[in-house]
């Protein structure tokens, strides 16, 4: 394991969701609350963070880059951790810029960030100019990808296994699924090598939010890659593979942070029977899954909510339709 740069306000609580239990007649379902790991709205870039910028410390950085969607949570939680950390933020942002800036966009600017606007498909290859020309300018730039998904972050969510598996164990609970919306993969990665490291038994799925099943590349061969270098990062001497994954693409709907009915109605369900606020694009679409089948296994589900509420202003209208 490599250093840690603490961010996170854990453990995170394991929640019984009885109310949706009753109204739905399922069997029992559990929520781990990693929207509320803290900084600066929570979710679940705060734990895969806590090593990254450990790391960019480590190498006497002086600026992060990092890259996502105008709505992404990463970037929020990025800055902000930037902030913590005494480190200058800059991040590039696929598309133009909105006249009325809200959600995650608001306090990427709140939060003091230098945002960069590009092509969507260009993101990357922007990132790695401004990081260049930082270098040339005699700055010190570290580069985050995606979602902070490399064996650095996703260490994160090797030890939010084991504090979940602590807390089952407590709990005297045993669920046979966890679920859990899955886009760059550091989360489901780092959840199925904890997985592997601290014994749980039962199945984790991720609920694709992006990718479909037929990608260039397998989606469960990405996993598989960023799970062993997260393997290799600890110094331990497990290694997955792609059939060690379980994905669900079923609910892609009409695409990435196109909201639906899926999605809608989760969001209703949960803030109504619970009160407790999912987002639009992740768990919005991810609990959706559960409400639509994935509870169905035996043992219970425990359903990760990877935070995200944040996004929730910025898809106004299409929340309420
Ligand atoms: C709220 C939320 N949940 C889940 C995810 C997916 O996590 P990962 O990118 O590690 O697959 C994200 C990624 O941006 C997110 O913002």
């Amino acid at each position: 394991m490599t250093d840690r740069f603490p961010l996170a306000q854990l453990p995170t609580p394991i929640e019984r969701l009885s109310r949706l239990e009753k109204a739905l007649g399922v069997g029992p379902l559990w929520i781990k609350r990693d929207d509320q790991t803290g900084l600066a709205l929570g979710g679940n870039k705060t734990r895969k963070l806590e090593f990254l910028i450990a790391d960019a410390l480590a190498q006497h950085a002086d600026v992060i880059l990092t890259a996502g969607a105008p709505q992404s949570n990463h970037c929020r939680q990025t800055a902000a951790a930037a902030v913590r950390a005494g480190i200058l933020c800059e991040l590039i942002l696929g598309g133009a810029p909105p006249p009325d800036p809200n959600g995650n966009l608001l306090l990427d600017g709140m939060l003091g960030a230098k945002l960069h606007w590009t092509d969507r498909e260009r993101r990357l290859e922007t990132m790695a100019g401004i990081a260049a020309e930082r270098t040339k300018a005699g700055m010190r730039p570290y580069v985050i990808p995606y979602g902070g998904s490399n064996g650095v972050g996703a260490q994160g969510y090797v030890l939010a296994m084991k504090e979940a598996v602590v807390q089952m164990k407590e709990m005297g609970i045993a669920p046979a699924t966890m679920i859990v919306a899955s886009s760059s993969g550091g989360t489901q990665a780092g959840l199925a090598l904890g997985a592997r490291l601290y014994g749980y038994q039962g199945r984790v799925i991720g609920i694709s939010i992006d990718k479909g099943e037929r990608g260039p590349e397998r989606y469960e061969e990405e996993l598989a890659v960023l799970a062993n270098a997260t393997a290799e990062v600890m110094k331990v001497p497990m290694r997955l593979t792609a059939d060690d994954f379980h994905v669900d693409y079923r609910f892609l709907g009409a695409g990435y942070g196109v909201v639906g009915d899926v999605e809608r109605t989760a969001l209703r369900l949960m803030a109504q029977q619970e009160g407790i606020l999912l987002d639009p694009v992740y768990t919005g679409r991810a609990f959706g899954a559960v409400l639509q089948g994935e509870k169905e296994g035996p043992g219970g589900v425990l359903f990760w909510h990877t935070g995200g509420a944040a996004a929730l202003f910025a898809y106004a209208k299409d929340v309420m339709e």
